[in-house]
């Protein structure tokens, strides 16, 4: 039905930064030469001092990962003053409200450079510090990546939480890093909903008593409550304050960003990157993958409560002095156009988004593609899951009306930027692969005893040596990044992810191997929801695994044991919603609930989620082995009793 191979469009590929023969040649480099290939790639930053060694890592116990040793530069300055002198009137961010007809914000080069000083200064009138951990909590306006920078300038580390989550989670969140300062605004818009951030935050807040003071951007004009002497609005700081602050100098390895991801146990770890390798390896995947030029307006619809947002809305593509659009609200929102008609009235050229926006559009039908023109488009991307061939013939034939290459970019939070990705001039590509690796990027394939798959076959993915941009630890818990990264397959880095190689040797991502479940791009442990479901008294015991679900991608399916004595209904069904979305927030929402009288265990007492997987998947005559169950009967009875037959 698809095409197998679509292959470089040589109008891209004549002015592209690499075609064919360049990605071989730097690959091999990158490969053979690790040192020099990384030194000549951080001359794309400013650095204070140059570094004395480029890498030192190591992937077996004591795990340490260290790049560009002894260097200095600051990140802020990288991604703001350095572009001064040339693109000081360029814009830097352009910001498209959520409701379309309000105004349309731009932001110079040298406006963001005094906002970024302002809120620096700001910070250190609160006491900020350097090394001091900082806590973000906004929607998605200019001011959420003035704060962010005006973090890196002053040398503290911003830990962003998705303006989604709950205030238990944003509580969890506060405590871990120990942090005392937050950064909000009153509240913030999504499609036609409004959310209370700065209530969240109160909430959050009595259940965490670390935080000294709350900085509040007012937005929405919402009623909230100020605590004196804790709570300070913006706006009135914003006049007390200098619109010049001097950049701090900061090791390549003093830590940028903290960043809280789900894994498959317990709660979710506070994923650090830093500052050199860190910038040196978004800067460059944005040129390359996206194949960033200068005249490009650029967009990616991420939040910046995520990886995605950190990487490919600030840091990469200011660090390229782009103009980067901060889109706040939703795809379908007031109409399935939305993206299209910001695609027209920006003049976008590069466009990045997901697999479940496009999944969602898709069902709505093409007239509401068709009636923009998104003349401008050059470059089409997407991430956060794989993509079904069919979103991607729609991408690339309806949005792209057939002239824009795809690039399906794979990596992860952990890995900071992009790691398996086409590049527009230089490789071909077949829907629902992530193709071929980045510069410096060893993908592996091992069977699960961790030997080596060669050539065609499957496996999980593992990589074989570091890439600038990794993570360096999981914050005040080394041991829990050696164990979840370096344990399973000593001497590589566990992705989490299986993949299957072609004979092109192009991989396919065909998901994750661990109870980490993707939820419309969004990552959630099933180990949380199932302990926020036990937090409702009426809940003896819960099982969470994902099943597929047409436009989310994964599905949430919960498995649910009441309490002797509790009688289930669809009452108490919508009670456990409610649990969950006030536990984690509204993206851990279960979309089906099965009660289950009894799980079914090992003898050993071990839940069998294999066994809940298949049932959930609707392929009951798959489950396998289910001799070593306690009660082989309990099987028979949740498969009558599914949800999605
Ligand atoms: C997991 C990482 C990195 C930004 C967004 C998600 C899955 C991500 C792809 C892709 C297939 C993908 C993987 C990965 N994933 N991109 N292009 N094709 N799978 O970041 O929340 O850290 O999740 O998302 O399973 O391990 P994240």
């Amino acid at each position: 039905m698809h095409k197998d191979l679509y292959p470089v469009k040589p109008e891209i590929a004549k002015n592209a930064w690499i075609d064919e023969s360049k990605y071989k040649e730097m690959y091999e480099q990158s490969i053979k030469n690790p040192e020099e290939f990384w030194a000549k790639q951080a001359e794309r930053l400013e650095w204070y001092s140059k570094w004395n060694k480029v890498k030192e890592t190591q992937f077996t116990k004591p795990v340490s990962i260290k790049w560009y040793l002894g260097g200095k530069l600051n990140v802020s300055y990288n991604c703001i003053d350095r572009h001064l002198k040339e693109r000081g009137d360029k814009v830097a961010f352009i910001w498209e409200p959520d409701n379309p007809e309000a105004a349309v914000r731009k932001i110079t080069y040298k406006e963001l450079h005094k906002e970024v000083c302002k809120l620096a200064n700001i910070l250190k009138d609160m006491g900020v510090k350097k090394g001091d951990f900082v806590t973000i909590y906004m929607p998605m306006i200019p001011e959420a990546t003035f704060a962010m920078l005006a973090c890196a300038r002053i040398g503290a580390v911003h830990s962003v939480i998705f303006g989604g989550f709950a205030p238990d989670s944003i509580a969890d969140r506060i405590a871990d890093c120990e942090s005392k300062f937050v950064i909000t605004a009153d509240a913030g818009y999504r499609g036609s909903k409004v959310i209370q951030l700065k209530e969240n935050i109160d909430k959050a807040i009595v259940k965490s008593d670390n935080v000294k003071k709350v900085l509040v951007v007012k937005y929405a004009n919402t009623k909230v409550e100020m605590k004196a002497g804790r709570d300070l609005w913006y706006h009135e700081e914003v006049q007390k304050v200098s619109d010049q602050c001097e950049p701090e100098k900061m090791d390549a390895e003093d830590p940028l960003f903290i960043l809280y991801t789900s894994g498959s146990t317990g709660k979710p770890k506070g994923v650090m990157h830093t500052t050199g390798g860190y910038l040196v390896f978004v800067s460059m995947t944005h040129q390359y993958v996206f194949d960033y030029h200068d005249n490009d307006i650029y967009w990616c619809t991420a939040d910046v409560g995520w990886v995605t947002g950190h990487s490919y809305i600030v840091y990469g593509p200011l660090a390229n002095g782009a103009t980067s659009l901060i889109f706040e609200g939703v795809p379908t929102y007031p109409t399935p156009s939305r993206f299209w008609e910001v695609i027209d009235k920006h003049q976008v050229s590069i466009f990045y988004s997901s697999p479940t926006a496009l999944r969602s559009l898709m069902r709505e039908g093409d007239q509401f593609v068709k009636n923009t023109s998104r003349k401008s488009l050059r470059v089409l991307g997407s991430v956060g899951e794989p993509i079904n061939p069919e979103a991607w013939a729609w991408y690339h034939d309806v949005v792209g009306d057939g002239r824009c290459p795809i690039v399906d970019t794979w990596w992860q939070t952990e890995t900071g930027g992009i790691l398996i990705s086409p590049l527009p001039g230089a490789i071909g590509q077949k829907p629902g692969s992530a193709t071929k690796p980045f510069f410096g990027v060893q993908p592996k394939l091992l069977t699960l005893e961790g030997k080596e798959v060669q050539g065609a076959g499957d496996g999980v993915l593992v990589l074989a040596d570091s890439w600038p941009g990794q993570m360096r630890t999981v914050y005040r818990n080394h041991s829990r990044f050696e164990d979840t990264y370096f344990s399973n397959y000593p001497g590589y880095y566990f992705t989490g992810d299986g993949c299957r190689r072609d004979e092109d040797g192009y991989y396919w991502i065909t998901g994750r191997v661990d109870d980490v479940i993707n939820v419309s791009g969004h990552r959630i442990g099933t180990a949380e929801i199932e302990s926020a479901l036990v937090a409702n008294h009426k809940v003896a015991e819960a099982a969470v695994v994902g099943y597929p679900h047409d436009i989310k991608g994964q599905g949430i399916y919960a498995f649910v044991t009441l309490k002797a004595g509790e009688l289930p209904s669809d009452e108490v069904r919508k009670e456990l919603v409610q649990t969950v979305r006030k536990e984690i927030g509204p993206i851990a929402t279960p979309d089906l609930i099965q009660w289950a009288p009894r799980l079914p265990k090992t003898r050993s007492g071990k839940i069998m989620r294999r066994i809940l997987r298949k049932i959930a998947e609707n392929q009951p005559d798959q489950l396998g082995d289910t001799t070593t169950l306690s009660e082989p009967g309990v099987v028979q009875e949740l498969v009558d009793n599914r949800m999605n037959k």
